[in-house]
């Protein structure tokens, strides 16, 4: 089938089977080797990307059933400058990954639910929700939930003068 995906911003007409999933045509077609795959059966989160601003487990959308629909992934988190995203730094800052495996995905969710509403951070059980989505084998959570609590404050905090 023929379809066109918008890939962080960039158009991409493809021509793929049916059968094939969002994860794969990104890592292949559009060779944004960002998104992982874990699992395979929508239980880790790894393969996290928003779908017109909506996170989903792309191992579990076909790709077919994007056509015509707007895909962020983790190599569009950042500014068309290159500055990182705020969730991008707090991670970084906070020591939220250890291996990095499931970081495009964790990512993702974060900023998500932080673009939607940058003051959630204030919330631990909003917070508890966005961590308990996805599957991490090496923190522990923690620096992952400070992470966003800090990405939050960034993004709530007064412009400098
Ligand atoms: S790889 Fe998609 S949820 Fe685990
Ligand atoms: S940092 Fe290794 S799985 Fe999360």
């Amino acid at each position: 089938m023929k379809i066109t995906l918008t890939v962080n911003g960039d158009a991409y007409a493809l021509d793929i089977e049916p059968r094939r999933i969002l994860a794969d045509v990104l890592r292949e077609d559009c060779e944004l080797t960002g998104t992982h795959l874990g699992c395979e059966h929508g239980v880790c989160g790894a393969c996290t990307v928003l779908v017109d601003n909506a996170p989903v487990r792309s191992c579990l959308m076909l790709a077919v059933q994007c056509d015509g629909k707007s895909v962020r992934t983790a190599e569009g988190l950042a500014g068309p400058d290159g500055e990182p995203h705020p969730v991008q730094r707090a991670f970084s800052a906070e020591r939220a990954l250890q291996c990095g495996f499931c970081t495009p995905g964790f990512l993702m969710v974060a900023a998500a639910a932080l673009e939607a509403d940058p003051a959630m951070g204030e919330d631990p059980e909003r917070v508890h929700s966005v961590v308990a989505s996805n599957i991490c084998r090496c923190t522990g959570y923690e620096p992952i939930r400070r992470a966003i609590v800090r990405a939050s404050n960034e993004m709530t905090a007064p412009p400098a003068r």
